[in-house]
């Protein structure tokens, strides 16, 4: 068999994280405008991008309704300017949607098919709430396919503290707290902002402009989170400071054959090595990304050790840490989410999958001692997403 076509990530771009709600930054922001936005600044980022070679745009989102429907890679390419001629579509797979359009979209082009696409995400969860006008089929729980439990995500990441016992409070609370710091500390280095594009705002009080992610809670203390309330159960775990808040917000990623990113002078920023999604139990569905790493590995030919950085979505943080202690990481290991992640910066959805590329992308450029990295996340109804990248800077001098 002829060796198979390489995938590069070229570059990501996302809009700041807003709150969602009515005090949110994107309040008066429609939500494709976010995704518009996001993708005209990926565009002007790239200015040797030829557009007419762009073979498709992947935009994903949960909630397709309203603002936010209307088969969103379509309306997004032709609201931001890229010629008639380039195609759109729409993906779901909740919280896997842009990870999930990004590994398609990629084994399009490993094929043949495709040179060059786009690959992103939207969620507007202030204008489109979690599960708004969702109509579960009633089979679900009359046939007891899935319990009642595995319909609220909050009430999953309390069930897995159930299941694993170890994994107590205090090992969420400490967990989401380092989330917050680091986040912080990424901030004030500067390399969370290298890749935001700002996003005009408009709202009661004027004009706006959106230049950072809005949910930090840099002053998060063991102290504050032990005094939250349990919004999930009565006398519950999760608490508001070890969850993924609710989010507005866009990512955009450019995708192409690594060949046709040297023809075009585009440098790429990772090499895609593989992917793989699996089933859990729903009621359980924090623990998906830990089949979905086993087979992405087992397809690489790599091991968890093999692994420089893990960009996992913190869904919840008993949900990162039900994948860690199962690979016999450490709670603070530095490999994990060094730069923080989505219960500091936020979780638009299906958009958060291009954004842990996105992190991991600027963190390998910084890290040529790290050969590979992982990006992996949870997804609803029992589900996870795994996509293993390797660095080109990597030097081969020292470690992994
Ligand atoms: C957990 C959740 C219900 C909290 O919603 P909320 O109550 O609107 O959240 P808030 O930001 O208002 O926080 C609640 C309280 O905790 C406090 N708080 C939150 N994070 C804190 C922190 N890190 N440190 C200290 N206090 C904190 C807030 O100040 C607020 O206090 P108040 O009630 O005195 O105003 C919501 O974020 C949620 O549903 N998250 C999960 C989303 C989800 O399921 N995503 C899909 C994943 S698969």
């Amino acid at each position: 068999m002829a060796a198979m076509r390489k995938v590069v990530f070229v570059d990501g771009v996302r809009t700041p994280f807003g709150r969602a709600g009515d005090k949110g930054m994107y309040a008066g922001t429609r939500a494709d405008d976010l995704a518009v936005k996001a993708l005209q600044g990926l565009i002007a980022r790239n200015p040797n991008l030829p557009l007419d070679r762009i073979d498709d745009v992947g935009i994903a989102a949960t909630t397709q309704q309203g603002d936010q429907g209307l088969t969103l890679g379509r309306t997004a390419a032709i609201l931001a300017g890229l010629p008639q001629t380039v195609p759109g579509f729409a993906l779901d797979r909740m919280c896997a949607g842009a990870m999930t359009v990004t590994s398609f979209l990629s084994a399009a082009i490993i094929a043949g098919q495709y040179d060059i696409a786009v690959a992103g995400g939207v969620e507007h969860m202030g204008r489109h709430p979690l599960g708004l006008d969702a109509d579960p089929n009633p089979r679900f729980i009359a046939e007891k396919l899935v319990s009642p439990d595995a319909l609220n995500m909050g009430v999953t990441a309390e069930r897995l503290h159930d299941r694993f016992p170890q994994l107590t409070k205090e090992r969420a609370d400490r967990f989401g707290m380092l989330s917050q710091h680091k986040v912080q500390a990424a901030y004030d280095r500067g390399d969370i902002q290298a890749d935001l594009i700002p996003v005009a705002t408009r709202s009661a009080a004027g004009w706006g402009l959106a230049t950072e992610d809005e949910g930090r809670r840099p002053e998060t203390s063991m102290e504050g989170l032990a005094g939250l309330k349990t919004p999930f159960r009565p006398h519950g775990r999760v608490t508001a400071g070890t969850s993924s808040p609710l989010t507005d917000g866009a990512t955009m990623s450019l995708l192409a054959g690594a060949d046709t990113a040297k023809e075009l002078g585009l440098a790429p920023k990772m090499r895609l090595v593989s992917f793989a999604y699996a089933g859990v139990q729903p009621e359980v569905m924090g623990l998906g990304p830990v089949p979905s790493t086993e087979k992405a590995l087992k397809k690489a030919g790599l091991t968890i050790s093999d692994i420089g950085i893990f960009e996992l979505n913190e869904a919840f943080a008993v949900q990162v840490l039900s994948f860690t202690d199962h690979f016999g990481i450490a709670d603070d290991d530095p490999r994990v989410n060094p730069w923080g992640g989505a219960i500091a910066l936020g979780h638009p959805l299906a958009a958060s999958g291009t954004r842990l590329m996105i992190q991991l992308a600027r963190q390998f450029e910084q890290r040529p001692d790290v050969r590979f990295g992982l990006t992996a996340m949870c997804v609803g109804l029992g589900q996870g997403g795994s996509m293993i990248w390797e660095n080109p800077h990597y030097n081969g001098k020292k470690g992994k």
